[in-house]
């Protein structure tokens, strides 16, 4: 089975890399969005059964999607064919965000990795919960280990720093009967206005604010889904002791009532010292893929010895291989996501990185 797709990847892949990187990509989300039998038969792969539970929620393997690929849920059934044990999609603002001029996407082919400027969801909030009711999300609500959905919110980006809670709480309360977990996006490169705030007092009233949308939630619905802050590699050592800090006090004090936090690291990064000679290095945008894979392990170790052992961690950025997969779990994440990975492999990685987990219980 395996062979078979990475044969079928093998013969597409130059096909697609013939493409303008967005033209490919495009292409290739709405194959996925048709979901054909012919589709499905191309990506298909049997999830690798792994349950484990992380911030309260059972994820059926240690594997996702990281968010920006199908930022509007159009190719869930698609994706979970693929064997993923969880999915997020987004980002999305409560409105659609018109994105700026291409080229927006560039494949810096020999390092394995991309630098992109695209937007978040062009539709919002609105277009992003009607695909989830036409799906009908879960879409195995009977099975006992259901993939898991992540949405993962921003805000707008005229939305000023100061009001940005009532952005993410528009979100949190638009999609909360469908999210497993939420991510809450405060580091992408293309946005200026998504980012944590970096003093001790203006971070801890910014996550009070939050839980107190997330209690009046939880109150409403009896639901309350573990919240992941994503971060940027590119943060200081004093930024991520000072939000590990502050994270670690809230958890001690507030998750026996049940609100979870844990964080994502990482989203893409506007470094580019890892590809300075490589062509489209100096294009805007976050670059992802291989790069990221060493300077995230190192982050994903420095966050664990500080946020101890009870903070989920998903360990996202440069993952390539079945052994990549293994070593950012060896540095402390508790789960990993891939997003260029998949451009550069093809959907065979999905097991790969899967079974190489299953294999380190
Ligand atoms: C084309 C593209 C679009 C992305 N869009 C988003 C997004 O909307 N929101 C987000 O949080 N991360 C976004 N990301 C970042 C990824 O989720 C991930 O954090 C990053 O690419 C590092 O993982 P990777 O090296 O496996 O790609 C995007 C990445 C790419 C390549």
């Amino acid at each position: 089975m395996g062979l078979a797709h990475r044969v079928a990847y093998r013969a597409l892949r130059p096909l697609l890399f013939s493409l303008d990187a967005e033209r490919a990509h495009d292409l290739t989300l709405s194959w996925l969005a048709g979901d054909s039998r012919l589709v499905r038969g191309l990506v298909a792969l049997p999830r690798v059964d792994d349950p484990v539970e992380i911030a309260g929620v059972v994820f059926p393997n240690r594997v996702g999607l990281a968010a920006g690929l199908d930022k509007e849920g159009r190719c869930l059934p698609a994706l979970a064919a693929m064997g993923f044990g969880f999915i997020e999609i987004g980002s999305v603002a409560p409105q659609g965000e018109a994105w700026s001029d291409p080229p927006r996407i560039h494949r810096l082919t020999k390092a394995r990795a991309l630098i992109n400027r695209i937007g978040l969801h062009r539709g919002g909030l609105e277009p992003l919960c009607a695909e989830l009711t036409r799906h009908r999300w879960p879409l195995d609500p009977r099975s006992a280990t259901p993939v898991r959905l992540g949405v993962n919110l921003a805000c707008n980006v005229a939305t000023r720093a100061s009001h940005a809670i009532q952005d993410y709480a528009l979100g949190l309360r638009a999609t909360i009967t469908w999210a497993d977990y939420f991510t809450i996006n405060v580091s992408n490169p293309n946005a200026s206005n998504l980012h944590v705030p970096d003093t001790r007092p203006s971070l801890d009233h910014w996550l009070t604010a939050i839980d107190q949308v997330r209690i009046e939630l939880a109150d409403l619905t009896g639901k309350q889904p573990p919240l992941f802050l994503k971060i940027s590699p590119d943060l200081s050592s004093l930024a991520v002791q000072t939000l590990c800090e502050a994270l670690r006090a809230r958890s001690d004090r507030v998750h026996p009532e049940g609100l979870y936090w844990g964080v994502i690291a990482a989203n893409t990064s506007a470094r580019r010292d890892a590809v300075r000679d490589h062509p489209h290095a100096d294009g805007r945008g976050g670059l992802s893929g291989a790069p990221l894979r060493e300077p995230v392990d190192q982050l994903v170790e420095q966050m664990r010895k500080q946020l101890g052992r009870h903070i989920a961690i998903i360990g996202t950025g440069g993952i390539l291989s079945g052994d990549d997969a293994r070593a950012r779990i060896a540095t402390g994440a508790d789960l990993v996501q891939l997003y260029t990975g998949l451009i550069y492999r093809g959907p065979d990685l999905v097991r790969e990185a899967a079974q190489a987990l299953y294999s380190i219980r």
